[in-house]
């Protein structure tokens, strides 16, 4: 039996990945490399629609790149790609944008989010066909499954809805795929607003905890993190929800059960317990941050293991296409 196929995106729109980037998903993926056939790629198309400048975006495209190798993924193991290097992807965005109705565009809740932000009239067209792009990044592959967090749902919706249609019409084509969503239990949320999810587009710099951080400010951070009234070291999302948080990393990192840790903490303040956190996120940091910063001293070595993805995607993506090039009634190419 194969393997399923597994693929996920990440966008490089930050200088580093966060904490909440690093357990939500790119953790997970790495788990999977063994049991999945596993794509991962860095969306830069998708982030586009936020106006990088140039020399922004290939230094955040690298530093994406360079961060998921120093994570654990394995060029051999997984296809770690760009997805600008694989043209299809831009390719079938078109032809299932044609597909699309307006109203089902409209309804995208992160799409509404987003032009909220921006203003009346001020969104882009990228920001409503986002989620048909995130589609063809997915049914080009022909992926079973697809790891995210709880936000994404209701793009897999969409996704699944356009297969399904494009099917339909213009007849089997594309593997309908699942969400595979990722766990919630390691949701991590603002150290300053620990009733908001970290998030780099919202968390203020003292909120978020970046992968690619030194150890001072990371422990600082840390340290400062709003806790909540009283001493003890107990879970309670309701009326702790900081140290609820901190808890959560702790567990997440060190693979030790919440109750586990508030037995080891009872009575303790929590002195301790945050500088214990502290050490725990430090020391999980700085071989990620050390292996990254060495692949960014080396532009060729970073290349060449991302072309090894884009080689292994783009026979993929090209076999994809010419079904759906046939299916829709364009004319093959002569010679
Ligand atoms: N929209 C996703 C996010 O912000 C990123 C993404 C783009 C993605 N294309 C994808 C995720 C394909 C999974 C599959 O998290």
């Amino acid at each position: 039996m194969a393997r399923p196929r597994v693929l996920s995106g990440i966008q490089p729109t930050a200088d580093s990945f966060h904490l909440g980037n690093y357990l939500g998903a790119v953790r997970q993926w790495i788990a999977l490399q063994d049991s999945h056939d596993a794509f991962y790629m860095v969306v830069d198309l998708h982030a586009l629609t936020v106006h990088p400048s140039a020399p922004e975006l290939r230094r955040r495209s690298r530093v994406a790149a360079a961060q998921l190798f120093a994570c654990g993924l394995d060029p051999e193991r997984s296809s770690v790609f760009v997805q600008s290097h694989v043209r299809e992807h831009s390719e079938l965005a078109w032809i299932l944008i044609c597909q699309t109705g307006m109203g089902e565009a409209g309804r995208m809740t992160q799409f509404k989010d987003k032009s909220a932000k921006a203003g009346e009239n001020a969104a882009g067209v990228g920001l409503f066909t986002y989620p048909i792009l995130q589609a063809a990044d997915i049914l080009l592959y022909q992926a079973d499954q697809v790891p995210v967090g709880a936000d994404q749902k209701q793009h897999l919706e969409l996704t699944r809805d356009l297969a399904q249609r494009f099917n339909t019409r213009y007849g089997p084509t594309f593997t309908v795929p699942s969400a595979f969503i990722l766990k919630e239990v390691e949701k991590i949320t603002d150290l300053q607003d620990p009733t908001a999810k970290m998030s780099k587009s919202s968390s203020s710099p003292q909120g978020i905890l970046d992968v690619l951080e030194q150890p001072g400010p990371l422990r600082k951070k840390v340290m400062r993190a709003v806790t909540d009234t009283g001493s003890e070291v107990v879970a309670d999302e309701e009326n702790k929800p900081g140290i609820t948080n901190l808890l959560r990393i702790q567990s997440a990192i060190t693979g030790t059960p919440i109750p586990e840790l508030e037995a080891r903490y009872a009575g303790q303040g929590y002195g301790t317990f945050k500088k214990e956190v502290a050490e725990a996120i430090v020391e999980l940091f700085e071989p990620i941050r050390e292996r990254t910063e060495k692949l960014l001293g080396d532009e060729a070595e970073l290349d060449r293991m991302l072309a090894i993805g884009a080689a292994k995607a783009r026979a993929v993506a090209a076999e994809t296409m010419e079904k759906v090039r046939a299916n829709v009634g364009f004319l093959p190419t002569a010679g």
